[in-house]
């Protein structure tokens, strides 16, 4: 554990300095209440910033806003190219940016500066890029009609309208980005709410925004409490559609909350997925992927492999394999670029992941390494890898989300009931099978009941590729071109001829 600490650049520290508002209408303003919340630096445990905190009145302005620059604003007339234009100018402003994007989510979240860098702001800027193209591609069809008579028929993709936006902590710019930039494309307006532990890179993003020169209200971004504002924005009459990432819990509390106005919501919710480890597997390539599918991100992604099932020739080679690199990962803290994990986002979720630990070693999972949170500042937690385990466990059938990863073996090649064991659980977002054999691979793949299935790899994401849940992990999907279900209505256009 290194834990030299390290002061962000310049431009990061102007951005920590300067008063966090909440974009609304185009202006950059205060709280109704006046009151601000305390963001700290999960690194140290000390305070970093003070962001003014929404309450519904914030929620009122700043549905009110997008709701004029949906109902009368130019961004859905607009000519797609121009939309286009505006959607791409803001990537190219992320990339001018991304070392101070970079400082500043690590900064808040904890994650390692390096990572930050080249996966969450290089990825953000990105999704604008790609999105963007898809402002001028988005149309409908023409229908041939069976009934009697002579007509034309054909199909519109408009806007959903007013979007709600609620994200988590774990990727907060990345998630902001998979969000704002398909909506954008699709030419609705929106409010945007970042995670109460992560509100900075949302509020710089808003600055860049401003920069780029959307028209006002069309993007609103405030900074709050999922129980206050989160739960304001679910219950919203103005607001058309909730997008939303987060846990399984507060998915379907939004389900119920949605019902008043009956909101299309898009849900991303928890995963608990599986790695499924092939007898003919070369365990060189394995290893060092297995430990990337869990420990990336110090495992707090939807996504990550915390279920590996290994078939017992090498079991105990990939499972040694795998606690090796983790008990080598460099813990430190998150501006230090020689750190590959920083700590979890807060005491909270320490204590969440420190908790999960505990069962697993009460219910008679064996650690093989890790399992303790190092003493000092600082919300760590060692890289954990859990032997023993079976499907009745807690650490089994919950997510951690964490740096923990559960490993059981297996002895069976009955590809049906392989697949029962890794659908064993409410979730359904991604899995990874791991083989030579590429008939294994595609028919396992069809039996899988997730959204996401990597063959020899696991959390490859592109912006191009759909990702979202089955089962429990949620509705709908986000990326690709299967986006637009979500931020578009359908509509039936039909003349008599
Ligand atoms: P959470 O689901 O409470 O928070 C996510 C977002 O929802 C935040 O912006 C929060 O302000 C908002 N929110 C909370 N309650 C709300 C409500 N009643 N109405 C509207 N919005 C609300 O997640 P939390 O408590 O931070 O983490 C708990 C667990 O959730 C984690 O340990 C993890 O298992 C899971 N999680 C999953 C994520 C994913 O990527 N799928 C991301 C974050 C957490
Ligand atoms: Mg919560």
């Amino acid at each position: 554990m290194d834990s030299t600490v390290m002061k962000p650049g310049g431009a990061a520290q102007a951005f920590l300095s300067r008063a966090k508002r909440f974009l609304i209408g185009g202006e950059f303003v205060e709280s109704i209440s006046g009151k601000t919340f305390e963001v700290v630096d999960p690194s140290t445990g000390n305070a970093l910033a003070r962001v003014c905190e929404a309450d519904h009145r914030d929620v009122d302005a700043a549905v009110a806003a997008a709701r004029r620059a949906f109902d009368t604003g130019p961004w859905p007339r607009m000519k797609p190219a121009e939309r286009q234009a505006l959607i791409w100018k803001i990537g190219e402003l992320i990339d001018r940016h991304a070392q101070e994007l970079a400082e500043i989510e690590a900064l808040d979240n904890g994650k390692p500066v390096t990572i930050a860098r080249v996966v969450d702001v290089a990825y953000s800027a990105e999704m604008f890029r790609y999105m963007s193209g898809w402002a001028t591609k988005l149309g409908g069809r023409t229908i041939p009609l069976s009934a009697p008579g002579d007509y034309l028929s054909y199909t519109l993709r408009e806007p959903v309208g007013v979007v709600g936006h609620i994200v988590p902590w774990n990727f907060p710019l990345l998630l902001a980005a998979w969000k704002l930039a398909p909506a954008l494309a699709a030419g609705c307006t929106m409010v945007l709410k970042s995670a109460e532990q992560t509100p900075l890179s949302a509020l710089r993003l808003a600055e860049l925004i401003q920069e780029a020169g959307l028209p006002p209200g069309v993007v609103n971004i405030i900074s709050g409490f999922g129980e206050t504002a989160g739960a304001a924005m679910c219950a919203h009459d103005g607001i058309d559609k909730i997008a939303f990432t987060g846990s399984t819990e507060v998915g379907k509390l939004i389900v119920k909350a949605a019902a008043g106005n009956l909101k299309r919501l898009s849900l991303e919710l928890g995963g608990k997925s599986p790695m499924v480890v092939f007898p003919d597997v070369d365990v060189a390539q394995v290893v060092p992927g297995a430990a990337g599918a869990i420990f990336f991100n110090q495992g707090e992604v939807c996504s990550a492999g915390s279920r590996l099932y290994a078939h017992r020739s090498v079991f105990d080679k990939v499972v040694e394999g795998v606690a090796e690199i983790a008990s080598k990962i460099k813990l430190g803290s998150s501006l230090n670029p020689a750190t590959e994990m920083g700590p979890l986002v807060s005491e909270e979720q320490r204590a969440r992941v420190m908790g999960y630990i505990e069962k697993g070693r009460k219910e008679g999972a064996a650690v093989v390494t890790g399992g303790n949170a190092p003493n000092g500042l600082g919300y760590f937690v060692q890289p954990t890898v859990l032997a023993g385990t079976h499907k009745d466990m807690t650490v089994v059938r919950e997510e951690i989300f964490g740096p923990v990863l559960c490993a059981e073996r297996f002895d069976d090649d009955d590809l049906d009931r392989i697949a029962a064991m890794a659908n064993n659980t409410p979730y359904g977002l991604a899995a990874s099978i791991w083989t030579r054999d590429i008939s294994i691979a595609h028919k396992l793949a069809t039996r899988i009941r997730a959204g996401s299935v990597w063959i020899n790899c696991h959390n490859a994401l592109d912006a191009a590729l759909p990702f979202g849940g089955f089962k429990q992990s949620g509705w709908g999907r986000e990326m690709g071109e299967e986006v637009f279900h979500a931020y578009t209505e359908v509509k039936a256009v039909t003349a008599a001829l």
